[in-house]
């Protein structure tokens, strides 16, 4: 019998589902049965090479060393940059928190407001992350739901009419995981002008898929809202935009009176991020965008397939996503659960996909595809999940 006692909290963490379809899905192909992976979320692209060769040449260069916490000054210039000419907003580079990945900023936003009594809202069906780490913390996790009927765009009165004395923080995503919804500027007008009554309110907003739009869609940034300068936290980073989930890097654009919170978090945490990955991130920011150009243009045309190919699915139904890499049919007609799909399609279908359900009570009767694969693999998953509904 175990006599170690680890804090209480730690049992209230969740999980990524995602890691664990992986590791069933490698497990799967070890025995030698092929599986088409819609499951993970993350660019099949390579890191474009000039970028890789930043790093090398870092390495070279001798850049080894620890780097100030929250980034080498270079790279957080190149990120303000970036942030005029996607945003067109002129942000100070001290507000700049460089981190090991999207997740990090997110971690330290609900680290720094959640608290038992503390309420924090979140999108349901959403980045499972956030509701695992608000209930972490001991706050209440309130979930904002994304509803098919509304494209899984959220309606700003209804968040507003969720707000209480005790809201500390606010989530919102867009371009979303797991849905690919987007949020209108009509929307987010509504909502920065009921933020107003709430001025006790912080929000994050992530924007991991800021670069991931479609159909002539503009990506709305909250940080193109003036009013909320001093209470918003912007989470982005290269994971996605540049297919570099594996070299850990991302970034917070942070209210100034939270810099130095976050920054002492990440001294007590990571110290710094990987001095090349830095360099390279540089790269990524300042050289040639012709890459993810080609890769958004690659994943608007595996979009339009696996949408069509959902529909033509007798049982399932799938909107029109307009961000993202994800696909979300709705599934009840088939008369199976997200779970027993998702079950069904990797064991007897060698098709991994997430249910719905890992991303909140609010995905019941959905599935997640991401449709970072081949258009030829796509196909074959598709009439692979035919062929198993069919039976
Ligand atoms: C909505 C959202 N935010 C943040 C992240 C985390 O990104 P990173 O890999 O840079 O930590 C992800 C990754 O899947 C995501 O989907």
């Amino acid at each position: 019998m175990t006599m170690l006692r680890p804090v209480e909290a730690i049992h209230r963490l969740g999980t990524e589902t995602a890691f664990d379809v992986l590791a069933r899905a490698e497990a799967i192909a070890a025995t030698g049965r092929e599986v088409i992976n819609l499951g993970i979320g993350q660019p099949d692209f390579k890191t474009p090479p000039h970028v890789v060769e930043a790093a090398v040449k870092a390495l070279y260069d001798g850049h080894h060393g620890y780097t100030p916490s929250p980034g080498v000054p270079e790279l957080r210039k190149a990120v303000v940059e970036d942030i005029a000419k996607y945003r067109g907003v002129d942000v100070s580079p001290d507000r700049v928190v460089v981190v090991p990945g999207g997740k990090v900023t997110m971690f330290f936003a609900i680290l720094m407001f959640g608290e038992p009594g503390a309420e924090i809202m979140y999108p349901n069906p959403g980045f499972p992350i956030y509701e695992s780490l608000i209930n972490f913390t001991g706050a209440k996790a309130v979930p904002t739901p994304l509803l098919e009927e509304n494209d899984f765009s959220f309606d700003a009165e209804s968040v507003l009419a969720g707000i209480t004395p005790n809201t500390r923080l606010l989530i919102v995503n867009s371009p979303a995981n797991p849905t690919g919804g987007t949020v209108s500027r009509r929307e987010f007008d509504k909502l920065v002008e009921g933020l107003k009554a709430h001025p006790h309110v912080a929000i994050l907003s992530d924007e991991i898929y800021s670069r991931m739009t479609y159909d002539e869609r503009e990506h709305v940034s909250l940080l193109g809202y003036e009013e909320l300068e001093d209470r918003l936290i912007l989470l982005d980073g290269w994971s996605k935009t540049y297919a570099m989930t594996g070299w850990r890097i991302g970034y917070g654009i942070w209210p100034e009176s939270l810099v130095e919170h976050a920054t002492r978090l990440a001294v007590n945490c990571h110290s710094c991020v990987n001095a090349a990955t830095q360099q390279a991130a540089i790269a990524a920011l300042r050289g040639s965008q012709d890459f993810v150009d080609q890769m958004v243009a690659a994943f608007d045309e595996r979009r339009r397939v696996i949408v069509d190919g959902l529909n033509d699915i007798p049982g399932v139904t799938c909107r029109t996503p307009g961000g993202a890499f994800y696909a979300f049919p709705n599934i009840s007609g088939t008369g199976l659960s997200s779970h027993e799909m998702q079950d069904r399609l990797l064991e007897e279908a060698g098709v991994a996909t997430i249910a719905g359900t890992s991303f909140g009570a609010y995905g019941e009767g959905y599935l997640r595809f991401s449709y970072a694969n081949t258009v030829e693999n796509i196909e074959t998953a598709l009439a692979r999940m035919r062929a198993l509904l069919a039976r």
